[in-house]
């Protein structure tokens, strides 16, 4: 069974020095015109040492702009932005891979380029569900999310440009690959449930070709733009999490995207396995969401790239014993990783973990719990020791 400090070599292409990954987690720290900054590069850096990091999610365009103070990846200042990042990481030895999103109707008019509706798979709005924007007064806080606008069959072609667009801008900032953001209730997982896409064109119509079309659509504009082995998808399977409806057809969805996946020789699947059913980004509550091994291991038989877990990981034990069941390849630590720096050292020792303020995790506050949290000090193991 393979262990958590062994290399992964992800697509044949890029070479992981463990199965450890940092998973993204957006944490508002960008500049005026939602421009990646120093600040963030030190945070990332102090981080590398990660097998994998996945950067925090990144908007495809401005129509994308669902959450005040998250990066972009359209504009030139931007790509310099992202450039600091990963110069930093690379120059720590450490791999770095870029999420994006559009977040569809998870938006606020406040946010939209000239005030538009935010854009929809269907009119159907996300009724128990907040964004971060500006409100009449244009002061920013919680409201919520605007009632879409469908878009037509030629805006979803469109989209898959702007997509394309964006995975060479990553590569072009530095990025070593991709990972399309399919989770968590956003515009791609709105396309692929069942039961909110009722659409009657090539992008809905009923059959999970149509409802995975769009998703796969980008998938292959990031495998023409970087080649498969740098492109991940990351899913959260039957997730709820901003008022996604329960989907039936869930399963069939999920391996039906495993096998086109695999087919086109896609790097990894990040499965989430733990969701934020309820709230805001910032209030969410995180649950821990049983998986069915069952599923798992035909995911695992239609999917021939790399599997990663994310959800809940706190020690090594856990990790590795998700990594002994044989049905995954990395383990993402999220929430640790935000206190601890260089948590893979900490597991590797059997050092203490360091739990984070999540006071912090959004607050536009600049290093105060973003990259103030110290690396663990041999010394320190060592007088604990005596
Ligand atoms: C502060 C914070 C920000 C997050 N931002 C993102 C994000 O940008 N994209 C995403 O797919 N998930 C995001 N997540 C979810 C995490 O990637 C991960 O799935 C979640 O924290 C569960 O993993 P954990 O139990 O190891 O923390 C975020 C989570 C946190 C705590």
């Amino acid at each position: 069974m393979a262990n958590l400090f062994e290399s992964q070599m992800l697509g044949g292409t890029v070479s992981l020095k463990n199965r450890i990954v940092m998973p993204p987690m957006t944490r508002t720290r960008t500049s005026e015109g939602d421009i990646p900054n120093q600040l963030m590069a030190t945070y990332y850096g102090q981080r590398a040492g990660a097998g994998l990091i996945v950067a925090e999610v990144a908007d495809v365009a401005p129509s994308s702009n669902g959450y005040a103070m998250t990066p972009g990846i359209y504009t030139q200042a931007q790509l310099q932005g992202w450039r600091l990042v990963t110069d930093e990481v690379h120059r720590k030895d450490g791999t770095i891979f870029l999420q994006i999103w559009h977040v569809g109707r998870m938006a606020h008019p406040s946010l939209m380029p000239n005030g538009e509706a935010p854009w929809g798979v269907t009119e159907a709005r996300a009724e128990g569900s907040d964004v971060f924007a500006h409100d009449a007064e244009g002061k920013l806080g919680y409201m919520r999310a605007g009632t879409p606008r469908r878009l037509e069959t030629e805006e979803v072609s469109a989209l898959v440009g702007t997509f394309a667009q964006a995975f060479a801008n990553a590569r072009q900032a530095g990025f070593d690959g991709v990972e399309l953001h399919a989770a968590n209730g956003y515009l791609f997982d709105q396309f692929m449930n069942s039961v909110l896409n009722t659409r009657t064109d090539r992008y809905g119509g009923g059959s999970v070709e149509d409802r995975t079309r769009f998703l796969m659509e980008a998938v292959d504009a990031a495998v023409r733009e970087l080649g498969p082995g740098r492109v991940g998808v990351r899913l959260a399977p039957f997730g709820t999490f901003n008022s996604m409806p329960e989907d039936p057809l869930a399963e069939e969805t999920l391996l039906y995207l495993a096998e086109q996946l695999g087919r086109r020789g896609v790097a990894y699947m990040h499965l989430v396995y733990e969701l934020m059913p309820k709230g805001n980004m910032e209030s969410a509550t995180f649950e821990k969401l049983h998986l069915d091994h069952a599923v798992l291991a035909k995911v695992r038989a239609a999917f021939p790239g790399a599997i990663i877990w994310c959800g809940g990981f706190t020690s090594r034990e856990g990790a590795q014993d998700a990594l002994d069941t044989g049905l995954v390849d990395l383990i993402a630590f999220g929430r640790p990783f935000i206190g601890n720096p260089d948590l893979p050292e900490r597991l590797r020792h059997g050092w203490p973990i360091a739990v984070a303020d999540r006071s912090t995790y959004y607050t536009r506050r600049g290093e105060v719990g973003y990259t103030d949290f110290p690396a663990y000090r041999i010394e320190s193991a060592a007088c604990e020791a005596a």
